[in-house]
């Protein structure tokens, strides 16, 4: 932490250097009072969901099936998708959110569109088309075959793009995709070198009900990995109830998990365990998962991941937290290289946050400041790689 510092920018993007403000310099304080750190990663976030946060049907398959299907339905219409798409945009810049993993709706229309305002904002993203071909109204479904070369429309269109999005193969849960279409989502992210991700052992009823349906499979995280989605490209929101053996097994394929503490309390999903994931080196980020999140802010859910420690006996500190809420979300979606840290050499991913002063006093009172007290630090500002995060026409 730097009381005063100077954080030089090059002309593309890239922090090129960061240090303290030598004496005398001539450059205005950018941002009096605020706190420059890096742009938070939501590492879990559902797109199609942003108009049911905090719609209280749960537990999980019941609030699936009342409130979620139902609405990503209507993401058939274009102009519903476009409408929804720029305000899931600005809820994340307003939150500070720079980078997000991104489940899109099953419908490859408003995927396009969620890209495209992905890309008019400017923020950074890795975003998929939600695979399902079962287990729910035919409404949201799309036949495997239809899905996979939707994706590869897609891929074609948006993958890469500008080096800030990239497609994520979704297959939504094992519960929505029949056995065909995990192998072709496997198939697809191998063609391509995507990321995958998924849901993993969020509820009990959801966990007894993908035993029923993939007899074959030793466990839930096995239904993923013997069809070729469990590897180090993969990351798996929630893993509430996976079991030691569970555990090992995600951390030895090198897999990384999104944890949504704020979606499991609300949803009454369960808690889950942290340190079992941190005491293996699994890559951990902490993810909104809205619209059963039931916020925006990454720093609420480091507060909520808080709260879960603490009940598990397992306690976590702000900074860590903040840690998770950042550098570790990077890590989690393979962009620790990139962003996450305000270094020399990094993509200039930022955000400023207005402190009332007497957060600053030492660090440890800030860092609790930045996590617990969502009342006093709006978000002033937001950059990706060096550039206003904003809804421009072109960029
Ligand atoms: N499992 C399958 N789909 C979903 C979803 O949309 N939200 C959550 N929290 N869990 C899921
Ligand atoms: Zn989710």
């Amino acid at each position: 932490m730097l009381a005063d510092a100077l954080l030089e920018i090059d002309p593309r993007g890239y922090i090129a250097a960061v240090g303290p403000t030598p004496p005398g310099c001539p450059l205005p304080e950018s941002r009096p009072g605020a706190v420059w750190m890096p742009g938070f990663v939501d590492a879990h976030v559902h797109f199609p969901q942003t108009r049911v946060v905090g719609s209280a049907t749960g537990p999980l398959l019941e609030w699936l099936a009342r409130t979620v299907f139902p609405e990503e339905a209507r993401f058939r219409e274009r102009a519903y998708a476009e409408a929804v798409a720029d305000e899931f945009c600005a809820a994340l810049a307003r939150a500070g959110t720079t980078t997000a993993s991104i489940f899109s709706a099953s419908d490859p229309g408003a995927t396009d569109a969620l890209f495209a305002a992905l890309d008019r904002w400017g923020l950074r993203a890795r975003a998929g088309l939600t695979l399902m071909d079962r287990g729910a109204p035919p409404t949201v479904c799309v036949p495997a075959g239809r899905a996979l070369d939707a994706a590869e429309a897609l891929i074609a269109r948006w993958h890469g793009r500008d080096d800030r999005l990239w497609f994520c193969v979704t297959p939504r849960f094992a519960l929505s995709c029949t056995p065909a279409l995990l192998a072709g989502a496997a198939a697809l992210a191998e063609r391509h070198d995507l990321w995958i991700q998924t849901h993993l052992s969020e509820n009990r009823a959801e966990i007894e009900a993908t035993r029923a349906a993939f007899p074959g499979h030793a466990d839930y995280l096995a239904v993923y990995a013997d069809h070729g989605l469990a590897g180090r490209r993969s990351l798996f929101a929630h893993c509430i109830w996976l079991d030691d053996g569970g555990w090992d097994r995600l951390a030895d394929r090198g897999c990384a998990v999104a944890h949504c503490p704020d979606s499991n309390f609300f949803l009454g999903s369960g808690q889950m365990p942290l340190a079992r994931a941190l005491e293996r080196d699994v890559r951990v980020g902490l993810g909104t998962d809205v619209g059963a999140g039931r916020s925006f802010s990454i720093p609420r859910i480091a507060a909520a991941a808080y709260d879960t420690a603490r009940l598990l006996d397992a306690p976590q500190t702000a900074e860590a937290l903040l840690w998770h809420a950042t550098a570790g979300g990077a890590a989690a979606l393979g962009l620790a290289d990139r962003i996450g840290r305000l270094e020399a050499g990094m993509e200039a991913d930022l955000v400023a946050i207005d402190v009332p002063p007497y957060a600053l006093d030492s660090p440890a009172r800030l860092f609790d400041a930045l996590v617990f007290r969502h009342d006093a630090g709006p978000v002033g500002e937001v950059y990706v790689r060096g550039r206003p995060v904003g809804r421009v026409k072109s960029r």
